[in-house]
Order: structure tokens, then sequence, then C-alpha cells
């Protein structure tokens, strides 16, 4: 099925489906869960491939209780965002990173994949059938959920014998409750994301609930969020509980490594292309915490996150803050990145693909 000939499957296109946008207060938008109208759904076939998906209204799903993503965490999730332009055309940004990522991760969870085609054909649909719920220019984006699960039933710890591939939709503004301000991170060395070996180089479900506990700790102490260090050494950085960390020290801005513990951020490859393009030295390693405390900048990077500049970081009881706002190499880079993403900057890299 072609984006064209998309046509939703349980009820015809009602007049508010016709409006150029929905009822919603564009102005408020934050990370919250607004219901859209349509998702779209793709089953495997037993032990075969994907085929056909359909767009169905958006709501609950139906499982067995002894689906293989219920008991043994057998799913991924994506998340891609689609953005209005002053013409009104819709814009996604670099979708097949997204999809190769999902197949990347499916290998290691031992599931069945969709196709890179399949998989952004099912983004184009979805987003068409949401048009309305794409922000106005400037205001915010559609962020898009793609899910991968295994839906089939078993009891013994085995691989599912069918997958569902599920994206839904929502509009969404800035990530943290801060805004575009600056975020407060503490370093969390007791708690861990990943471990060697383990699936935090793939976007597992499975990587997201264990943060909760360290990130929970660090909010009622009132900070933004946590960035975890490395579990052999406890001494290298690793990411923020949502997004890939970076530090900036004269010309250089440097990155953890991705070595099967760090996840392979689409945000995080464009930016450090982006920073290449605009003379920076990049580099991709291993980082000491030390390091981060000497910085001249730090800031995180992710679709949901997008750019966010770190304003202090506090580690072992030490507070240090850092540069951000006005001039700040992560304000280039954010003005950069969200400028291709949204058409207003020349998309040199031909990362933007229009629906
Ligand atoms: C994203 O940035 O799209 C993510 O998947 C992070 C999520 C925790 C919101």
């Amino acid at each position: 099925q072609t984006a064209s000939s998309l046509r939703p499957v349980c009820e015809p296109l009602t007049s508010r489906g016709d409006e150029e946008y929905a009822d919603l207060n564009w102005d408020d938008l934050g990370y919250g869960l607004v219901p859209t109208d349509y998702m779209y759904i793709m089953k495997s076939s037993e032990n075969e491939k994907f085929s056909v998906g359909e767009l169905n209204r958006f709501g609950n799903i139906e499982l067995s209780p002894a689906a293989g993503v219920l008991n043994y965490a057998q799913g991924l999730f994506e998340g891609l965002k689609a953005y209005r332009k002053e013409d009104g055309r819709l814009l996604l940004f670099r979708p097949e990173q997204n999809a190769m990522r999902m197949r990347m991760g499916a290998e290691r969870m031992c599931m069945i994949s969709p196709s890179v085609e399949q998989f952004v054909d099912a983004v184009k649909q979805t987003v068409l059938a949401n048009k309305r719920w794409v922000p106005p220019p400037g205001k915010g984006s559609l962020y898009l959920r793609p899910l991968l699960i295994g839906s089939g039933a078993m009891l013994g710890l085995a691989p599912a014998s069918e997958y569902t591939f599920i994206i839904y939709a929502s509009p969404v503004g800035t990530y943290f409750k801060e805004g575009l301000a600056p975020i407060n991170l503490f370093v969390e060395d007791e708690f861990h994301r990943a471990t060697d070996g383990g699936a935090g180089g793939v976007k597992s479900i499975s990587n997201y609930a264990p943060v909760l506990k360290a990130q929970g700790q660090a909010k009622s102490k009132g900070f933004t969020d946590v960035l975890f260090l490395d579990s052999k050494t406890k001494k290298h950085l690793e990411e923020v509980s949502s997004c890939n960390i970076f530090i900036l020290k004269g010309k250089t801005i440097s990155t953890p490594a991705t070595g099967g513990t760090i996840l392979p951020g689409v945000t995080r490859k464009s930016i450090i292309d982006l920073a290449r393009d605009c003379g920076y030295q990049v580099e991709e390693r291993l980082i000491p915490v030390e390091e981060l405390m000497e910085a001249d900048e730090v800031f995180c990077t992710g679709t949901a996150v997008v750019v966010a500049p770190v304003g202090s970081i506090t580690y072992q009881g030490k507070r240090v803050e850092f540069r951000t706002g006005v001039g700040s190499v992560s304000q280039e880079l954010y003005s950069t990145l969200t400028g291709i993403q949204m058409g207003v900057i020349e998309d040199k890299m031909g990362w933007t693909v229009e629906i």
C-alpha cells in the first residue's frame, strides 16, 4: 500500500480528519501522550517475514498474557519525528536510520523485523493518517513511536513465534520540563544502564525500566536526570537515561564510543557529522568522568531531547557549571540540526525525507 492509496481500515475519514489542524493548544506541548487518530499494525506470520500492515484507529491492543514481550521483554522501540514546513509539506528525518537500527536490535533479540522499506512506508502512512496532529511550524513535531514486540504466546524461554510491528504517534514539544533551558545532571555511580555483552547498544525495551530507580532518586533531589558510568570501572561516561552525552573542550567535541553499551543514536550520529562540518574535531572514545568535570560545555542529544545544553553536573558531592546559551557550541549545533529538520536550512546531507 502506498501512502497516496492510504485508507483507514476501521472507519472512513471523518470531517474532523480532513481538518488542517486538530483541536489542541499548540503553544503548550510537552512530552505527554496526546492520543492521535490512527496507528499502524503489521504482524509476522508464524516464524515468517512481515507482509502487509494496515492502519487502525488508535486504541488498545490485544495480547496473550503469555506473549514473549510481556514475559521475557522481547521488544524494541524506535523514536523519530515529522515536522511541518511553512509551505505545509511534511518532513521526516533519516527514517531509514531508525529502520536499520531496529533491524540490528531484532538480530540481537532474536526477533523478526520489518524491512527498511516496510518500516519507512509504515512511518509515512502513520504520519499522513495523523496529519492534523503535526504541529504548526516552529511549535513542535509529531513523534512517531515504532514498536516491535514478540506477540506470540509461549511459556518456556524462547523467541516468540509471532511478532507485531506497531507505530503510534503523538504531537510533542520539548522533552525536559526545563524546556530549552539548561538541564542539571547527577552522575550515578551505583546503578548502571548497561553492561558489556548486554543489550545496551540496541533499543531494547529492557534498557529503560532499570534506569527509573536512579532517575527517580535524582529527580527527588531536584536534578533533571542521571548520567550513567560504565559498570566495570565506574570511571567512564556512558549515557543519560534517554539520550547520548557530548563534552566540548576547546575545539574538540568528544562522546563515548559505541562499543555495545552505548545506544547508537541517530541524533548522535548527525551531530557528529554536523560538528565536523562546522570545523570541530570530534572524537568517539572512552571519556573519564574527570574530563567531564573540566569541560567547557556539555550537552545531550537524542530524538526526543534534540540537543539539550547541560548547565551543571554533580558528581560525588561536587557540582560544576558549564557555558550555555547565546554563542555556545550546543546552541549552534541545535540551531543547525533543527533548521535542517524543519526545512529552513538547506539539507546538504540529504537527510530529510518529504512525505
Ligand atoms: C527518543 O529519543 O526517541 C527515545 O527513544 C528516548 C525515550 C526515552 C523518550
